[in-house]
């Protein structure tokens, strides 16, 4: 479905599932950089098998969603907002992988009263260090004269466990370098500018998971360790033979996790 907002249009795949038990609460799945929604493909059908709904947008600029340059994570949640009020669901668990997870954290800043659950996939709550934020300008400036591709090409080799089959490689190589290079470079500019969520920690009380991959160099089991502890309450899932790309290496484990979750969100009494 499209979904028109303010400055944009977004593109939102849906899963149902088709049996009348499929009473699960839906989930909102946020994918990461410079990817589409297609990476949850997979863990949509194992939560579907186990009675949830999946809602899973393209971030405006990616995948088939368009609109004006998102330059701050902050429009990326107004747009999931209005994709809520546009299926009638008030509130729900957002689940976030890497940039995705960064969404979540900024909604949790602008839009709490949305959020039922969270689930936390290979992402981190600590903003960027200077030299980071400079790589993501310096990196930003180059796809602007040579393309996504140059994304692509030092994205690859850091996103899969060292087992990782060719064709994986190859297909999310295709479609990272693929990308729409403005979006690319925005997307890269509000990351680079996002705030340090590890302040919010504390103060979260919705059910939580935090999932990650065992061989995750770009955001490691140490990071995800200190995420987990720092919540209350939250459940780590640490996921054998995956690296970064968890939810496409490791889609069942993903979904077993997430749906846990879906099972403990429980929308406010009326
Ligand atoms: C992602 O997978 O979304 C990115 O690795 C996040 C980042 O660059 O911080």
């Amino acid at each position: 479905m499209l979904v028109s907002t303010r400055d944009a249009t977004i593109h939102v795949r849906t899963w149902s599932p088709d049996r009348p038990s499929g009473d699960g609460p839906p989930l909102l799945l946020i994918h990461g950089f410079p990817l589409t929604s297609a990476l949850w493909d997979d863990v949509a059908r194992g939560l579907v098998a186990a009675g949830h709904r999946v809602l899973a947008p393209d971030l405006r600029g990616f995948g088939e969603s368009r609109g004006a340059p998102a330059r701050t994570l902050a429009d990326h949640v107004d747009d999931l907002v209005a994709v809520l009020e546009a299926v009638g669901v008030a509130s729900l668990p957002w689940v976030g992988f890497s940039m995705g997870g960064y969404v979540a954290f900024e909604a949790l800043r602008r839009a709490p009263e949305r959020i039922l659950a969270l689930g936390l996939v290979d992402t981190k709550a600590e903003a960027d260090t200077d030299e980071a934020r400079q790589g993501r300008y310096a990196l930003a400036a180059r796809v602007a004269e040579a393309g996504s591709r140059v994304v692509a090409d030092a994205m690859t080799p850091k996103l899969f466990a060292a087992g990782a089959n060719e064709g994986l490689r190859r297909t999310w190589h295709a479609r990272m370098a693929a990308a729409d290079p403005a979006a690319v470079a925005d997307a890269l500019v509000a990351m680079a500018t996002r705030p340090d969520s590890t302040p919010l920690l504390a103060s979260i009380d919705r059910p939580t998971v935090v999932v990650v991959g065992d061989e995750d160099v770009l955001t490691p089991p140490s990071d995800a360790e200190r995420l987990a502890a720092s919540i209350r309450g939250a459940r780590l899932v640490r996921v054998p033979g995956a690296g970064h790309a968890t939810p496409v290496e490791r889609p069942d484990d993903v979904a077993r996790a997430l749906g846990a979750l879906g099972a403990l969100a429980k929308p406010p009494r009326a």
